[in-house]
């Protein structure tokens, strides 16, 4: 699989959204990446259903959705009504996994399971069968602009180790600090998909940013 940019827009100006996305679409993002944080998993409160309405008629892109919340399942059917592409939702706040992650299927999404520094890889071992991406989050949620953690490169080794033995196809995606700086060892360890927030929505060329990052995927060194 070649390597996929997802902008997180919780880095963009939300007073200029329309052209924050349009620069992620004309830079050749492969999908656009949505926070959903309820101030009670993550200490962070950020946007829900209204906002994927909008970015959706903002773009055709797929619409990547982050799930940050207790209780994901209460927001399934509304996400993917508002145009949800994927819905991916943390083990640590998913007790019923195997069928909440059946659920997202049957709304038409692809299904993620996104796992915190803290938490083991056995936790998704069991559902690899019913999950379409898996999430090695790089920074434990809840804020943009983080450092990446350096110990998820091992993570991620053993995430694409696992994957490959149960013949998945799931993504393998990193989220948290990735920049010019990290992304080519997560690239080499394994991850094919790739979120960036403050990288691309600070940078001096956003644009050029997105082509940036997705060309040191394909170095080989
Ligand atoms: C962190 C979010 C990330 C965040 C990444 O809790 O899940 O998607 O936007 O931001 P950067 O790339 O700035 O670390
Ligand atoms: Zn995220």
């Amino acid at each position: 699989m070649k390597a996929r940019i997802a902008p997180s827009i919780l880095s963009a100006d939300f007073g200029r959204l329309a052209d924050d996305i349009a620069m992620c679409v004309d830079g050749g993002a492969d999908m656009i990446h949505l926070d959903v944080m309820d101030g009670r998993f993550v200490p962070n409160i950020t946007f829900g259903e209204k906002m994927i309405g909008t970015v959706r008629k903002l773009t055709s892109l797929p619409l990547d959705v982050h799930l940050m919340v207790r209780d994901p399942e209460n927001y399934f059917e509304s996400f993917a009504g508002a145009g949800a592409t994927g819905m991916t939702i943390h083990v640590e706040a998913a007790p019923h996994l195997q069928r909440q992650l059946a659920r997202i299927r049957e709304l038409g999404c692809w299904a993620g399971a996104a796992i915190n520094p803290g938490t083991s890889l056995v936790s998704v071992r069991e559902v690899v069968a019913n999950i379409d991406l898996l999430l090695v989050m790089t920074v434990n949620p809840g804020f943009g602009g983080q450092q990446f953690i350096p110990a998820s490169l091992d993570k991620i080794a053993r995430s694409r180790h696992m994957l490959d033995e149960f013949r998945s196809n799931a993504a393998l995606e990193v989220d948290g600090g990735i920049s010019r700086q990290t992304i080519h060892d997560a690239w080499r360890a394994g991850a094919n998909t790739f979120v960036a927030g403050n990288a691309i929505f600070t940078a001096n060329n956003p644009k050029a940013e997105i082509d940036a990052l997705r060309k040191l995927c394909l170095e080989s060194v």
